[in-house]
């Protein structure tokens, strides 16, 4: 017999003999949506008034189980049946229930699987309660159900953390029954006839005992709170675990209401933000034209940059050949590479095996450019010089195979001169890697005036086997990320001239989340990098344009930071925490003499706030330009490039949290002091005008 429950197609139920079949079928990830949720309480309720039914076993149709709550469903009116329910439902039922999981059972698909009287997994399934990652907790039971499985230590480790463990780690805590290799259905039957026959054990979760602990939960509640303040879904899941101490209808009310907590709270709105901007970015007009093959890479330059890319494209299976100017540069490189890769073997991401036979059979250095011949895409990381580049693209233009994707990893220039230099600019575009490139998940992929559309997906293809998120942006001086950072490091320096130190400034922009303020990281990248384009920018920059000259002096007495010991800090051995460096805070005092400036104070938070005006300004003009597709892709750069906080979503979700009127007043109140810098981008007033956000503009 087959029959669907209802109108719900999202859960089939179908019966054969005494057991009961529960498909759970709402592509692509079965998300427990309104319609899984529906049709689950249907079936169960149909299933148990069924007489000839004696065992119900439930599955997913498709990639997995369910992946969990229907995250899109966040923020609205919550809608019944309501997950908790859906799950006491199941657990309540009077025969017997059996969950098989596969692919993945996440969230709320984990607590209905918990729901269950006995689980089953199949051997490549992924389980865990990623909630806090998204800023909420487990609302429909989790936090209830697993520690009376698992016991509280290993819960409040898994619940806390949002980690995602594998069948065999899920049997050895208890989390599941049992694990059995074969298709979701046929397992389902038997299971079920095995729990009827008394061979499968089952039994309801919410009735076990639990051992209380109350010393692990004192030691986590301590652990958050000391922790920064943006981890507010963590402390309350430690208090909903701490509710397994209450009778367990009163922990599961408990839990719901810390869990509707973390639904209103700006976090929460936040993260869910960054989880999608993720996966929107890869929405881009070039989308129908199919990538070209790449089955290996080249890679020009063997400095920091060009070892970084080659290590990511190894790590991801693909040969490459790495080529230098000179035998010195190159062997520089093929150790650099060699040590990210034992970076990765320490990390536990790579076999010593592995490692072994890349540096021997994938990795090819060599000082004959015409092997970049062989290579599908070329990635160009030479030297950040405009007469260097267009010398390296007429000669690519030359050497590489037709069809093969020529890429430059320029930071800053013009990408369009590189392609006309090499006579077949539909080839060419910019994939800028951030260093270190085999870490850092942002990947720019730059398309200049010619780049042909399935250039453009092969860039896209590349970073997504690189395991990175790919952010399309036009050209521009500094792309997305440089450009926006190049404005408002300046708001920094000029705080500095004014009164703030670096270590001021860097702690504020700390407290609002990133790891690392605007000065640290200077001294960390080396202050000679941005001692370059300024250089090179000199001669353009405007005449009302305020100059800063503490960082250029810096670098003319060859302090670049970390990699000479004194930048904006010291460093090296015997420097404990941040020391400002004397010698710095020297110059600064000249300079602020020779401007006529009496230093003031700067509060944190009116530090913190001309920083992310200036971000979200130039921002807006990046958008207006379109540069940026959607305000999302900026967020996305500034979350997988630039560090800045989660938990605030991005610069432009955080911007659409003071809406335009406020940023426009706030930037036209500090317009009074430098009327150039401080200028209202255009896109803001209409904003205002039409009452929009940022996020209405994500659609398109
Ligand atoms: N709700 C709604 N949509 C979801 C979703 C969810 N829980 N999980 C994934 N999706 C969407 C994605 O946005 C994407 O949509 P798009 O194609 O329109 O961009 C599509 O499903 C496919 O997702 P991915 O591109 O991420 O596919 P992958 O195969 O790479 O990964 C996955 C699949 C492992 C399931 C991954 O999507 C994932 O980790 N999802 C989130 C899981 C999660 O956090 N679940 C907990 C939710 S909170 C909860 O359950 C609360 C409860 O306790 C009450």
């Amino acid at each position: 017999m087959q029959e669907t429950t209802g109108s719900e197609a999202a859960v089939r139920i179908s019966r054969e003999g005494e057991v009961g079949l529960v498909e759970i079928d709402n592509p692509p990830v079965n998300a427990a949506s309104r319609a899984v949720r529906e049709g689950l309480v249907r079936a169960i309720d149909a299933l148990e008034a069924d007489a000839q039914v004696k065992a119900i076993a439930l599955y997913g149709a498709g990639r997995s189980f369910i992946a969990g709550a229907d995250i899109r469903e966040f923020g609205k009116p919550p809608a019944e049946p309501w997950l908790p329910e859906v799950c006491n439902r199941i657990e309540g039922c009077g025969k017997p229930v059996v969950a098989v999981l596969h692919g993945v059972a996440l969230g709320g698909g984990l607590e209905v699987a918990l729901a269950a009287h006995a689980r089953i997994a199949l051997p490549g399934t992924t389980v865990g309660f990623p909630e806090v990652t998204l800023g909420v907790i487990p609302g429909a039971g989790g936090t209830q159900r697993a520690p009376r499985l698992i016991g509280i230590p290993a819960a409040i480790d898994l619940v806390t953390s949002g980690k995602r463990i594998d069948a065999k780690r899920a049997l050895e805590l208890g989390l599941i029954d049992r694990i059995e290799d074969g298709a979701p259905r046929e397992i389902a039957m038997r299971a079920a006839r095995e729990a009827l026959a008394g061979a499968l054990p089952t039994r309801r979760t919410g009735e076990l005992p639990i051992t209380p602990d109350n010393e692990a939960l004192a030691e986590a509640a301590e652990r958050f709170r000391h922790a920064r303040p943006h981890l507010f879904a963590r402390e309350r899941a430690v208090e909903a675990l701490a509710a397994t101490g209450l009778p367990f209808a009163e922990g599961l009310k408990r839990e719901r209401a810390l869990f509707f907590e973390c639904i209103d709270s700006p976090q929460r709105a936040a993260l869910i933000h960054a989880f999608f901007a993720e996966r929107a970015v890869a929405r881009i007009p070039e989308a129908g034209a199919p990538p070209r093959p790449v089955e290996s890479v080249g890679v020009i330059g063997a400095g920091t940059m060009g070892s970084g890319i080659a290590t990511a494209a190894l790590l991801a299976g693909l040969p490459v050949i790495l080529t230098e100017r000179d035998a010195e540069g190159l062997e520089r490189g093929r150790a650099t590479i060699a040590q990210n890769l034992e970076g990765a073997v320490k990390r536990g991401k790579l076999t010593a095996e592995r490692r072994d036979a890349i540096l021997k059979e994938a990795l090819t250095p060599t000082l004959d450019f015409g092997a970049l011949g062989a290579a599908d895409l070329v990635i160009e990381a030479a030297f950040e010089d405009m007469g260097v580049k267009r010398d390296i693209f007429a000669r690519l233009g030359e050497v590489a195979k037709p069809g093969a994707v020529l890429a430059t990893n320029t930071s800053y220039l013009d990408i369009n001169e590189m392609a006309a230099a090499s006579g077949r600019p539909e080839d060419v575009l910019g994939l800028h890697f951030f260093s270190p490139a085999h870490i850092m998940r942002l990947v720019e992929v730059v398309v200049a005036e010619k780049t042909a559309p399935d250039a453009v997906t092969t860039g896209f293809a590349l970073a997504k086997r690189l395991k990175k998120v790919a952010v399309r942006s036009g050209v521009c001086d500094g792309f997305i990320g440089n450009r926006i950072m190049t404005h408002y490091r300046k708001a920094a320096d000029y705080m500095l001239l004014d009164g703030a130190s670096p270590s001021q400034i860097d702690a504020a922009i700390e407290e609002f989340g990133f790891a690392m303020g605007p000065f640290a990281v200077s001294d960390l990248a080396g202050l000679d990098i941005a001692w370059a384009s300024r250089k090179r920018r000199a001669a353009t920059r405007p005449a009302e344009e305020r100059y800063v000259r503490v960082a250029d002096r810096l670098c003319e007495a060859g302090m670049f930071g970390r990699k000479t010991g004194r930048g904006w800090y010291l460093h090296g051995e015997g420097v404990e925490g941040r020391v400002e460096n004397p010698e710095m805070l020297k110059i600064l005092e000249e300079e602020r003499r020779a401007a006529g400036i009496t230093p003031r104070h700067f509060t944190h938070d009116e530090i913190r706030r001309r920083y992310l005006l200036a971000m979200i300004a130039e921002a807006a003009r990046v958008l207006e330009e379109g540069i940026a597709l959607r305000p999302i892709d900026i967020d996305a750069v500034f979350l997988f490039g630039y560090g800045f906080p989660r938990h605030h979503g991005g610069p432009m979700h955080y911007a659409d949290t003071i809406g335009a009127e406020g940023l426009i007043t706030g930037m036209e109140e500090l317009a009074r002091e430098d009327a150039y810098f401080w200028q209202v981008p255009e896109l803001l007033r209409r904003m205002a005008a039409d009452g929009k956000r940022f996020s209405d503009m994500n659609d398109r």
